[in-house]
């Protein structure tokens, strides 16, 4: 069903580039695949998904009320050798996956239907009645966020004048920056995330356990992130975290999108 899936987005993808008359052409297009078993509403959400392919957050809020999984920026080769295709196999086809799975059967009955992400992240963080439902939401925020703050070596792009303006501000330079978050990475007891952050006009580097995000703090932007949780690199790196954390700084890290977010902040 997971292939028939991603087979039937990419088709959804595709058509509504041709056609104005999306929903029946990509119809025709699924059942002459032999997708006539996905039922409308999966139907529905693959369009959703399509159409909003462009956007980290919109993706990740369906039509039909379903959260989805986001395309990956790139291919899953594309960050090796510091984090290989088989990590990559796993940390988006099955935890990523597992916790859009996870929080579209949670979902139904609470107040939190057809909300966005980002809204249903912030509507349950600190509310302990909502914890299963943060812990999913979230995470699901997160590694959207991770997947974007890396790029394929040499395709990270370039500091915008202000965030290197800024890191120099706060940290003295890019290298200082980057060593505070590897000591984060390093420093974060158990799973979770180390963070650049932008809070009234200083940079700083915070660290997060489990789903724990800095999207919830008020007055607090996330700029980029790197994932801590063992699942991220140990099938490469195994008990070398500071290795991971180091090499993912120095050769995957994607400016561009960290100055985009800057940018906003
Ligand atoms: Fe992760």
């Amino acid at each position: 069903m997971r292939d028939s899936f991603v087979s039937a987005i990419m088709t959804a993808k595709k058509w509504m580039m041709k056609s104005p008359n999306l929903e029946r052409r990509t119809m025709n297009q699924m059942h002459k695949q032999g997708l006539e078993g996905v039922s409308r509403r999966t139907f529905m959400a693959v369009v959703a998904g399509a159409a909003a392919a462009n956007s980290v957050s919109a993706q990740q809020t369906a039509a039909a009320g379903a959260i989805t999984l986001p395309e990956l920026p790139y291919a899953q080769d594309a960050l090796a050798p510091v984090i290989s295709a088989q990590t990559i196999g796993f940390h988006y086809g099955k935890h990523h996956q597992g916790y859009v799975t996870t929080l579209n059967k949670l979902l139904p009955g609470t107040p939190f239907v057809g909300k966005t992400l980002e809204e249903v992240v912030r509507g349950t963080a600190g509310k302990a009645e909502y914890a299963v439902l943060f812990n999913n939401a979230a995470q699901i925020w997160n590694h959207t966020f991770y997947w974007h703050s890396l790029a394929p070596a040499g395709q990270g792009g370039q500091l915008s004048a202000g965030l290197s303006a800024a890191i120099d501000k706060s940290f003295g330079s890019l290298e200082k920056c980057k060593e505070a978050l590897a000591d984060a990475a390093l420093k974060q007891f158990g799973s979770g995330w180390a963070w650049l952050v932008a809070e009234k006009g200083q940079l700083k580097v915070v660290k997060t356990p489990n789903a724990e995000t800095p999207l919830t703090q008020d007055g607090v932007k996330p700029l980029l992130t790197v994932d801590v949780w063992e699942h991220a690199y140990y099938l490469d790196w195994q008990n070398r975290r500071a290795d991971y954390a180091k090499a993912v700084l120095e050769k995957l890290v994607n400016w561009k999108f960290a100055s985009e977010n800057f940018a906003k902040a």
